[in-house]
């Protein structure tokens, strides 16, 4: 069999990672892992079980019940225990949780062992905060993605409203700049560029031209 290829897309919140990702998916013939999407999935059930109150966590059950949580792609549906939550993963209450289930070492390290059986097998691009840094630190190609705050809060507000979620944009904006904060901040696998990964700045692409821009780089690696 020939090597897996693995394509590891790191960066903040809302800078278009899994944009690119899916282009790049769809246009290799590459499974996609949006990675944020377990971080989250995790969130939601802690929510769901009474686990998470007031950004206060009840980490020791949750980290006795992590074997309950089975977590599933399927294109671009994600199951958790088998109900599609995909659209729900995405709602502010996970959105301002999520960093704080995020930074606990086993939850992460219960993911990053799920991370890295899809990339062992099948050519993938992932994103997330540490794809290239500890999920896949010998990634074929590691990108990491920057982009105007402005800009990303607008895009995170556009999504939320396309599903009727009542906001503003300077709610989505503190979100995110909460976020960063701690994603960066914290002790295991912060959010920090691979010295080996691509800078790429979103905001001088368009959609278009940054995946293709990015398949010029996986040609020149594959040859
Ligand atoms: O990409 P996103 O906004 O959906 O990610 C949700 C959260 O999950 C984000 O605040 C940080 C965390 N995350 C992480 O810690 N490591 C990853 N590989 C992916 C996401």
């Amino acid at each position: 069999m020939k090597k897996p290829f693995v394509i590891a897309i790191d960066g903040a919140s809302s800078t278009g990672k899994s944009t690119l990702a899916k282009g790049l998916a769809k246009a290799l013939g590459f499974a996609h892992v949006d990675s944020g999407a377990m971080y989250r999935g995790v969130t939601l059930y802690a929510q769901q079980n009474d686990l998470l109150e007031n950004k206060t966590l009840n980490t020791e059950v949750l980290l006795s019940q992590l074997d309950d949580i089975h977590l599933r792609f399927e294109g671009d549906t994600f199951w958790l225990n088998g109900v599609d939550v995909s659209a729900e993963i995405r709602s502010m209450q996970v959105s301002e949780a999520v960093s704080l289930v995020a930074a606990i070492p086993e939850v992460r390290a219960f993911l990053v062992a799920q991370q890295r059986i899809m990339g062992a097998n099948q050519s993938v691009v992932m994103d997330g905060r540490d794809i290239g840094t500890v999920v896949f630190p010998k990634a074929d190609l590691k990108l990491f993605l920057t982009a105007d705050v402005n800009i990303r809060a607008q895009r995170r507000f556009d999504e939320l409203s396309a599903q009727n979620a009542s906001t503003s944009v300077e709610e989505v904006r503190n979100n995110l700049a909460e976020r960063d904060h701690l994603d960066s901040t914290r002790a295991d696998s912060p959010l920090v560029q691979a010295a080996d990964a691509v800078p790429l700045d979103a905001t001088q692409f368009t959609v278009e031209s940054m995946r293709d821009h990015v398949l010029d780089l996986v040609a020149e690696r594959l040859s």
